[in-house]
């Protein structure tokens, strides 16, 4: 079923306090909506044991596709796992731009992961460039395709995240945003047939408490992959 989700991607913020208090905040919200905060790898065991036994849900923002061995300052699924760890994100444009992650790289992370029953929050998503000449649905439409290669399952979350609108304050007009969203929708449908109408589909990109209405009107859009403004309570809790 698709579901209403709302993940805070805290990057290279907070610290073991800051974010130990913020999700003992969160665990006290009522909503429907699924949380799941994703703080970096040195806070995972404090911040899942802090979210233990509640709905809040913890995800790594990154992870290796091998299982072990030499592959100094990386981390596996199985040490996410060990720590209580559901979700993981992969292929963040952050990523591919900063450390040469490429459209294989992140297949073969979206798969380890599904293999190991960790829920992969996919990243896609254009550069202005690419959205100025008017390439933006082929660009990320070929970014999904490449990423669920081999996949055979709804248990992945997409995020579509224009990398012009990241941090920026800049956010896609909610019909461009949806009718990219849409349309990746329909390359689900096309590679996974049925399964696509279980997978959620989040927008990312300077969404915060005031442009969260508009975007999740559009019929495809399931909810937010939220960076700035899911580092503080008052901002993050406008979402849902
Ligand atoms: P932003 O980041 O909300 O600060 O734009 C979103 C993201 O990069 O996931």
């Amino acid at each position: 079923m698709r579901q209403r989700i709302f993940a805070g991607n805290w990057k290279m913020n907070l610290n073991i306090n800051d974010g130990v208090e913020l999700v003992n905040r969160l665990k006290s919200i009522h909503t429907e909506s699924l949380i799941i905060v994703c703080p970096p790898f040195t806070m995972l065991d404090a911040v899942s044991k802090a979210a233990k036994d509640s709905k809040v849900m913890v995800g790594a923002q990154n992870m290796h596709f091998e299982e072990k061995g030499a592959f100094t300052g990386e981390v596996s699924a199985d040490m996410l796992i060990e720590l209580g760890i559901t979700h993981v994100i992969i292929g963040h444009s952050e990523r591919r731009q900063y450390f040469a992650e490429t459209d294989e790289t992140v297949n073969k992370k979206t798969l380890y992961a599904i293999s190991k029953g960790l829920i992969p929050i996919i990243c896609v998503g254009e550069s202005l460039q690419q959205r100025e000449a008017g390439n933006a649905p082929e660009v990320v439409n070929r970014q999904v395709e490449a990423a669920i290669n081999g996949v055979n399952t709804d248990k992945l979350i997409i995020a579509y995240e224009p990398i012009w609108a990241i941090g920026t304050g800049k956010t896609a007009s909610p019909k461009d945003a949806g009718e990219v969203i849409t349309g990746i929708r329909d390359t689900l449908r096309r590679l996974l047939g049925d399964k696509a109408d279980d997978i959620s589909i989040l927008y990312g990109g300077s969404m915060n408490g005031s442009n969260v209405n508009e975007l999740m009107e559009q019929k495809d859009i399931d909810g937010g992959l939220i960076g700035s403004a899911s580092l503080s309570y008052e901002k993050f809790i406008q979402l849902f």
